[in-house]
């Protein structure tokens, strides 16, 4: 294998430029020639495919993002889009890819590994950490610290009026943002879409804690919480709550949570799995993803990845119950 070509797809994730970089210099310093692909698969349809040089990234370590661009290829669903992405890489002499993204950047590239065979490793990018194959994905713990330190921020202004928050963070189908900005926040309550959330247990813990002695509290909900949104969660809590003149605000934290400067966890998980995925596209592996678990690199099919589902922990749930007595 002399060239191999970089992307990345889907939401993008703080530490998606630490891993760009990896693969560029490790590829280079393995003696391979480096491409970048802009904006995923789209770009792949496209043709917009480019030499990158050690310099190429330079700089690029501490900022969130991606200097590749991303996007949500429909195209690329489709047999045609493929073929012609195919074309573009051959026209090239591109004979592996480095694909940085989610699930349904896995999706992409097993499918187009099955019908062209172009060797593919994949690197876990997505704030959501919701991929098996590694314990954390490249962004996560960005995106709980950002969620954590506006959480923090709400806690004061929350607490000086005596009022119950609702903070809404993001995790579409999966709650590990969530659950870990909120044991970290202290919040009183989380909720997630991996559970069925029961609203009365919600009212009944903030009426105990209105009896008791605390005055302010916060509630985390992931984005894809089965009940709602914070917005409408707290509408309906507000209607049972036993002291309905209490004072409710929500927050939706957004996008806000996608951006920033990776952490130092991030940037270390990025480089990892970057060179990862060089090194096991030059050692024969394909159709994997290169992740890291229990603190060793390691290679999960695409199938795995994609078909398996990494489940939170319950124990982190009874966490958050014990200790917002
Ligand atoms: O995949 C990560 C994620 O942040 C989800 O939690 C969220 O629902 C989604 O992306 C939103 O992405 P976009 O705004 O790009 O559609």
């Amino acid at each position: 294998m002399k060239k191999i070509a970089v992307f990345t797809s889907g939401g993008d994730s703080p530490g998606m430029n630490a891993c760009i970089r990896a693969v560029v210099r490790t590829g280079i310093y393995r003696g391979l020639d480096v491409f970048g692909i802009n904006r995923g698969y789209e770009g792949m349809i496209e043709g917009d495919i480019y030499q990158m040089h050690s310099h190429s990234v330079s700089n690029i370590i501490q900022r969130g993002g991606t200097m590749l661009k991303s996007a949500r290829s429909m195209e690329f669903k489709t047999p045609e889009g493929r073929k012609t992405a195919y074309e573009n890489l051959t026209a090239l002499g591109i004979e592996g890819l480095v694909a940085i993204g989610g699930d349904g950047t896995f999706t992409g590239a097993k499918v187009f590994f099955e019908e062209y065979g172009i060797p593919t490793v994949g690197c876990p990018g997505t704030i959501d950490n919701d991929i098996y194959g590694t314990d954390y994905t490249i962004g996560f713990d960005t995106a709980v610290n950002t969620a954590l330190e506006a959480i923090d921020k709400i806690r004061d202004t929350a607490a000086a009026h005596d009022r119950i928050f609702f903070v809404e963070v993001m995790g579409r189908d999966a709650g590990f943002i969530a659950i870990e900005s909120g044991i970290g926040g202290g919040a009183e309550f989380v909720m997630v879409p991996e559970t069925q959330t029961d609203l009365n247990t919600v009212v009944e813990s903030l009426n105990r804690h209105r009896e008791g002695i605390k005055s302010s509290s916060i509630i985390v909900v992931a984005e894809g919480d089965d009940l709602g949104n914070a917005g409408q969660i707290m509408a309906m809590v507000k209607e049972k709550i036993d002291n309905p003149s209490k004072e409710f605000k929500f927050t939706t934290l957004g996008h806000i949570q996608r951006g920033g400067a990776p952490t130092a966890r991030d940037r270390v998980l990025g480089s990892r799995c970057g060179m990862g995925a060089v090194d096991g596209l030059l050692a024969g592996k394909t159709n994997c993803m290169s992740g890291v678990m229990n603190n060793e690199l390691v290679y999960t099919p695409f199938a795995d990845c994609i078909g398996k589902t990494k489940s939170i922990n319950p124990d982190h749930l009874a966490l958050i119950e014990i200790l917002s007595i």
